[in-house]
């Protein structure tokens, strides 16, 4: 017996073979919960299921990560995470460690969230995860159950499975559970899930499951149990379906500016169609992000694998990486290739708003092509400034705590991000402070006409560049 909290089973440990047959005999109350791996989507699944009044262990072996979290500080930015972390912190439902080993032998329920990056041939390194089944395996004290919440390629689970077995005479119960929440909403989108998707083979496990994610299904959002490899392509069929949109709408956006159309108004044309919808429809200056680039290789590499023609997913990637290299385009078709003694500023470093994440960010495209062709960059950006610093630019941009500041004495404003905080800007003061008022937008965040009254030299995606023709009239 492993913690204070429900069991599911009372039984004594069985042997594998049984252990699929069996059911939980007594369900309801706070589950002792383990969460390996406390980034973006550990930390958020942990606080969220200690929200709810499960006993819930964090464990991750970055100690610095750990050590902050014990104090309360939350290393990542994420809306409404840091209140919900303090409270569970302080209400004793929620810990953070570094003893994995531990974590494992007091939970009944293990949710593995460990980074799965890419290998280098582009498939996903399972190298954290199988690890974390290691230490599972020699740690088992008893009966449990483990979810892949990580996004790992179908077969994975099969391979935690074996791994923990190997290691271990008690029943193990794995699951995947594919994590679909959104950085800068994934607190709102773990509380209320448009769907929770969980692949099991035992009724044990879906009943201990069932019973963890009553709480945020209240609604009447289903819970989806499917086959274990049926869930295992969800989570990759959904990011490509979704990169599918962003990549088809930027060739669209191509055309566009070919022809002298409007990708917004082709966007409202197809999305008010409701076998299409909505969403995921706009240009930009393409995805980036710590999933969408990663899920898309993977899943080329395992259509490769079995012999299925991924001819869709590599137009998709190709597209994309053209996409991020547009405001770099217009930008030396602008200035010419050599931008020495130019100065650009940018607005928007992290690779959406609402989070301080620069993985794949295409600001870094642009920034860095900026940088090799002797150009001199001020950015701005109010998260994800001390991530870029840290991670990715060092000190070779300087970084500005004020959005206005970028643009003193610059060629040029580059929008990256769509933060909020851009969207309606005092224009005027813009044209004061750059050398010249050309605005490289991609985000399409204004419109192109307003622009050009404004006095504007602007350029978008998908829409025609907008010059001004006569004196500018006052705006704002
Ligand atoms: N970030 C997202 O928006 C998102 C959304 C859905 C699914 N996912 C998937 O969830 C997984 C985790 O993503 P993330 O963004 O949270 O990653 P992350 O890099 O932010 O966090 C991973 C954490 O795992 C820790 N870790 C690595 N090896 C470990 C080990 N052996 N034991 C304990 N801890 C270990 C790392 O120190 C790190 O803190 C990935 O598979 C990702 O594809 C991410």
């Amino acid at each position: 017996m492993t913690g204070e909290g429900t069991k599911f089973a009372g039984a004594p440990p069985t042997r594998h073979a049984e252990a699929a047959s069996r059911e939980p005999e007594q369900l309801g109350g706070s589950m002792h919960v383990g969460v390996i791996g406390t980034g973006y989507v550990g930390l958020v699944v942990g606080a969220c299921l200690a929200d709810t009044g499960n006993a819930v262990i964090c464990a991750d072996i970055d100690e610095e990560k750990v050590a902050r979290l014990n104090r309360g500080e939350i290393p990542i930015y994420e809306p409404g995470l840091e209140p919900l972390v303090k409270r569970n912190l302080e209400e004793a439902r929620l810990r953070f460690t570094t003893d994995v080993a531990m974590a494992v032998r007091e939970s009944d329920i293990i949710c593995i969230a460990v980074g799965t990056p890419p290998d280098e041939d582009g498939s996903a390194d399972l190298q954290h995860v199988l690890a974390v089944a290691r230490t599972i395996g020699e740690n088992m004290n008893g009966e449990k159950i483990v979810v892949t919440k990580s996004t790992v390629p179908v077969g994975t689970a099969r391979k935690v499975k074996a791994t923990i077995e190997a290691l271990t005479e008690h029943p193990v119960h794995v699951c995947s559970n594919p994590e679909f929440l959104k950085e800068g909403a994934a607190v709102d989108d773990f509380m209320k899930p448009d769907r929770v998707v969980i692949g099991v083979e035992s009724d044990y496990a879906r009943q201990a499951l069932a019973e963890l994610y009553e709480p945020f299904v209240r609604t009447g959002k289903p819970i989806l149990f499917m086959d274990i490899a049926s869930a295992e392509i969800t989570k990759y069929a959904a990011n490509a379906m979704l990169a599918t949109r962003i990549s088809f709408m930027n060739m669209i956006a191509r055309l566009c500016a070919e022809v002298g159309a409007d990708v917004d108004l082709v966007r409202r044309g197809i999305g008010t169609d409701t076998r299409i919808g909505p969403s995921f429809l706009f240009a930009g200056a393409g995805y980036g992000g710590s999933c969408f680039p990663k899920d898309v290789k993977a899943l080329i590499r395992t259509l490769n694998d079995y012999g299925v023609d991924a001819g869709i997913l590599q137009a998709v990637e190709t597209v994309n990486e053209g996409q991020k290299r547009l405001m770099l385009e217009i930008a030396t078709q602008r200035f010419g290739e050599d931008l020495t003694g130019r100065r650009f500023g940018v607005w928007g470093l992290s690779f959406k708003p609402e989070t301080d994440d620069m993985r794949e960010a295409p600001s870094l495209v642009v920034i860095e092509g900026l940088l090799a062709r002797g150009a001199t960059v001020r950015v701005h950006d109010p998260e994800a400034m001390e991530v870029a610093r840290r991670y990715h630019l060092g000190d070779r941009v300087t970084y500005c705590d004020q959005n206005y500041e970028v643009l003193e004495d610059a060629d040029a404003l580059v929008i990256m991000t769509e933060w909020h905080m851009y969207r309606r800007p005092d224009l005027q003061r813009i044209r004061a402070l750059l050398r010249q008022p050309i605005i490289l937008d991609g985000r399409n965040l204004f419109d192109p006409s307003r622009m050009r009254d404004a006095g504007f030299e602007y350029y978008s995606v998908g829409r025609r560049a907008a010059v001004p023709s006569r004196e500018p009239v006052a705006v704002n």
